[in-house]
């Protein structure tokens, strides 16, 4: 009798090497948006166009193609707008009853909510993240601080207790191209609630949210001036800064650049508030989750490219477990996706621009020169556009300016540690002091580390993790001020004891 063969017709799962790249492509479609070819400044409720008649080019960083031609604001649009701002302060926000306010605020969340996948996808096309994060966090956490800030603005009793508090006037705003819709949020929201009235500058490569807002303020009918939005460069946002007719700037970008403002305000009545970079200690412990860990240190420093003021770009791993972390991490950037930001599949999408590519290169080089090991994952680029791999380096060591400095891109620098003490001495060796992460399963760890460390926020077990409630911001080199929650208030109201 012939023996009877059977044949095993379902083929064993296999793990190995399956998992990057094999994904069908499941692109977000792009036909649902508009926009415009030109977009000009919007002042006192109108767009308007630029006095100098000069338009730059807001370009999609995934394709090198223009999206829109932008108005440059110069001096005299900042004048205009600041003359706009202030009727609007004196005449109407400041005197509406607050409850009015917040219902205009609301109006703007709703909008947003309304507008959401259009936001998402013009926030990749303009800023190159992916579309995963701009449409789970960025849209999502921009419209959500509208709606916490106008639960405020009827409230204010309440956030300064014992104290009564009124508005500040006019706030001069300057955001960076890492979050533009969310910064764009976190600036205005609270403000409004608190009775000012604003001049918000995008930055200049990520300047099309922001336009889309200033529709969505006038499909809000928000009273004109109220909320003024100017594109341009650092030559409008210096403009804002020295305008006497202002009475508040709050900037988030560069500490360069913090620096500059900060020595031009002095002597001056205006307040100000600063939000600068980063480089952030992410701690891992022996006793951590370590597989949690690993996902952890992946969204600490992949997340939108790394361009991340808190991104966890310092890495220090408990020696025990050097080896164990480091290969589980290597395997995991294996699968990460590098390519089209609209692709739902895509970790990590464009650099965010030209010149931020070459920075992130330039310090590549110098990792490598000053006897780094540099790792990168293998993963494919696209031709077209801008495009870095995730990295990481050892071999590095406290005064390597790899580890000093803030690169604000995809790559990690990996030190070891053996006592909690050297950790947290090793975390605080740095001019930054924004953001930390710490993994460990002793919660008596968690106390001792985010203690001792001189951050603003920092995280356990878990790593990047924002919410309208709580206050974000740094110490050191990282800034001054509080963003979000109640102590996001402050900044904008004049307490009176
Ligand atoms: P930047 O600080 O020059 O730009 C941020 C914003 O400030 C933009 O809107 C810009 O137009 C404006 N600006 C520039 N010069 C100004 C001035 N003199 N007065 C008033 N406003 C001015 O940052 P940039 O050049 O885009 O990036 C350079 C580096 O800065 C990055 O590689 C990164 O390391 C860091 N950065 C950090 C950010 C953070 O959130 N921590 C955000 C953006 C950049
Ligand atoms: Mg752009």
């Amino acid at each position: 009798m012939k023996k009877r063969i059977i044949k095993n017709k379902i083929s064993p799962l296999s793990f190995n090497g399956g998992w990057g790249g094999s994904y069908a492509e499941a692109p977000e479609s792009a036909d649902h948006i508009q926009l415009k070819d030109t977009y000009d400044l919007f002042i006192n409720g109108k767009f308007t166009a630029p006095s100098s008649g000069n338009y730059f080019d807001s370009i999609n960083p995934a394709n090198e193609k223009r999206l829109a031609r932008v108005a440059d604001a110069n001096e005299k649009d900042v004048d205009k707008a600041v003359a706009a701002a202030n009727h609007a302060y004196e005449k109407v926000w400041s005197r509406m009853p607050a409850a009015e306010r917040s219902k205009y605020i609301y109006r703007i969340a709703r909008i947003m909510q309304e507008r959401a996948r259009e936001l998402a996808v013009i926030e990749s096309l303009d800023g190159g993240k992916p579309i995963r994060e701009s449409r789970d966090i960025d849209i999502p956490l921009a419209s959500a601080h509208f709606f916490y800030y106008a639960g405020w603005a009827d409230k204010l009793d309440y956030a300064t207790p014992g104290a009564k508090s009124k508005p500040v006037g006019v706030a001069g705003q300057i955001i960076p191209w890492n979050f533009p819709l969310l910064m764009a949020a976190w600036k205005i929201a609270p403000a409004l609630a608190a009775g000012n009235t604003v001049i918000l500058k995008p930055a200049e490569t990520t300047p099309l949210t922001a336009l889309k807002l200033a529709e969505i303020i006038q499909e809000a009918e928000l009273p004109d001036g109220v909320v003024n939005i100017l594109s341009g460069a650092g030559s409008t946002g210096a403009a804002l800064v020295n305008h006497p007719g202002i009475h508040k700037i709050a900037f988030t970008g560069s500490t360069e650049v913090g620096k500059i403002i900060q020595k031009s305000l002095a002597g001056t009545s205006k307040r100000y508030s600063l939000e600068l970079g980063g480089k952030a200690a992410n701690i891992i412990f022996e006793d951590a989750a370590i597989d949690q860990a690993v996902e952890g240190i992946v969204n600490g420093i992949f997340f939108n490219q790394g361009h991340v003021c808190c991104a966890g770009s310092r890495l220090f791993v408990q020696e025990s477990i050097a080896n164990t972390v480091m290969r589980k991490l290597k395997d995991r950037m294996e699968t990460l996706i590098v390519g089209d930001p609209l692709d739902k599949n895509t970790d990590i999408g464009a650099i965010n621009s030209k010149d931020q590519l070459e920075k992130i290169k330039k310090y590549v080089k110098i990792g490598t020169s000053e006897g780094g090991a540099c790792y990168q994952s293998s993963c494919s680029l696209p031709s077209k556009g801008y495009w870095f791999r995730p990295t990481l380096f050892t071999n590095v060591s406290q005064s390597s300016r790899i580890v000093q400095e803030e690169i604000f891109g995809p790559v990690l620098s990996i030190q070891t540690f053996r006592t909690t003490e050297e950790a947290i001495e090793k975390a605080n060796n740095i001019p930054y002091g924004l953001s930390g992460g710490v993994w460990t399963d002793k919660g008596s760890k968690i106390f001792k580390v985010t203690s001792q460390i001189r951050a603003g926020v920092i995280w356990a077990n878990t790593y990047n993790k924002f919410d309208p409630t709580s206050p974000f911001g740094g110490y050191k080199e990282s800034g001054m001020g509080r963003e979000g929650g109640l102590h996001g208030l402050m900044p904008y109201l004049e307490i009176q004891h």
